[in-house]
């Protein structure tokens, strides 16, 4: 099986699960527990928390840990909107459900929220975000980079605009952390979602950074943990896993750009030297080192996933509702039609694939794709 599909998630790096496992079978105790074994679990997190700042370029008071990437963005929108009350927020049309799904709750509520539309390469319209800024604008939200296609979004220039405005912006950033260079050092940013599980650490364990002097309540309740933000007894051997996921980024993000960049562009350029009709989705280089993402006209890329499953782990951006296949809504936002939206395949490479995996791949796609041709395209794409 080879892997293609590292923007879902990523294997657990074996230094994490060492980590991990000594953290499991030694540091037991109870972070809040007074005795030594106590102390122990807690030096684990602060020990993670201190490498995890420095990794991204902030104070360790300023990491709060969570359960990963949805909670993070939960808590920011939900706990920005609980401390003003009332309000409008901007997002744009291309987030994550765990951010849209979150924001129609708020619409639900009486907040109200404006979706920022993209371009044609998935890049959010910067103007679109500085017209929709009004007077009770309490939040903007945009995510880093696009976890289907990829693109890099302009948050510089999004974090100036709320800064210039006083307004709180906040970053999901889960797609990029240990896969391109980044550093919050001299950063307008207010609230950034880490996600342990897509670099290499472990699920259900994540970070909200939350600069000193961001205002926002808790959407949890209970003992005062994690500096009263977010209540729980802390997941101590995911936070191990989590700060030496960090560590680990810190020591190879160099070596690990220069080679899924390699590995991106040799997958797309031999697909296309097979498959002339290929066609890119998302910008060609605003766009992170590992993510491809291309349609294939003619083709029902859920089938092509289908047919491949065996050999390369690959995905489409597309939901199956009620047994029926609808298009990706990131792609529909950059202007694919449906049947464009239906036949794209979204590959992304990972720090241990090699250059024989690539040609395997190549191989593997290309013979599922002649294979579909000479057969009559399904009448309706199937799932389940
Ligand atoms: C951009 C983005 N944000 C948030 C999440 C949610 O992370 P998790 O599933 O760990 O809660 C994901 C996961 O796919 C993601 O890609």
């Amino acid at each position: 099986m080879i892997y293609l599909d590292n923007n879902a998630t990523t294997p657990v790096d074996p230094e994490v699960s060492d980590a991990m496992f000594s953290c499991l079978k030694r540091d037991f105790g109870n972070p809040s527990s007074s005795h030594l074994l106590g102390k122990k679990a807690k030096e684990v997190i602060e020990n993670s928390r201190e490498i995890i700042a420095n990794f991204l370029g902030c104070r360790r008071d300023e990491i709060y840990f969570t359960s990963g990437g949805t909670e993070s963005n939960n808590l920011s929108l939900i706990g920005i909107a609980l401390y003003h009350k009332k309000g409008h927020i901007i997002t744009s049309a291309i987030e994550h459900p765990s951010v849209i799904n979150t924001c129609l709750h708020l619409e639900s509520l009486g907040f109200d929220v404006t979706y920022a539309p993209v371009d044609g390469e998935g890049i959010v319209k910067l103007d679109e975000v500085r017209q929709s800024i009004r007077k009770n604008t309490i939040l903007i939200s945009v995510m880093h980079s696009n976890n289907e296609t990829g693109v890099i979004q302009p948050v510089e220039e999004i974090s100036a605009l709320a800064k210039e405005h006083g307004i709180t912006f906040h970053v999901d950033a889960a797609q990029s952390i240990g896969k391109m260079h980044f550093s919050l050092a001299g950063s307008p940013v207010d609230l950034m979602t880490v996600v342990s599980h897509k670099f290499y650490g472990p699920k259900g364990i994540g970070a909200l950074y939350v600069k000193n002097g961001t205002n926002l309540k808790p959407i949890l309740f209970g003992a005062g943990h994690e500096m009263g933000l977010r209540p729980g007894t802390e997941n101590v051997s995911g936070i191990a896993g989590l700060g030496k996921a960090c560590e680990i980024a810190k020591r190879d993000i160099k070596l690990r750009v220069s080679h899924t960049t390699h590995l991106r562009d040799m997958l797309f350029n031999s697909l296309r030297s097979n498959i002339p009709d290929i066609k890119l989705n998302g910008h060609e280089t605003k766009r992170l080192p590992n993510t491809l993402n291309i349609r294939i006209p003619g083709l029902t890329s859920i089938d092509l996933v289908e047919n491949i499953k065996d050999q390369v782990a690959a995905s489409t951006g597309s939901a199956c509702h009620s047994g029926k296949q609808s298009p990706s809504s990131v792609l529909k936002n950059m202007g694919l039609s449906d049947a464009e939206a239906l036949s794209s395949i979204r590959l992304s490479v990972g720090k241990d694939n090699t250059e024989e995996e690539i040609k395997k791949a190549v191989e593997t796609i290309t013979n599922a794709v002649n294979e579909m041709n000479k057969k009559p395209a399904a009448k309706k794409p199937v799932c389940q």
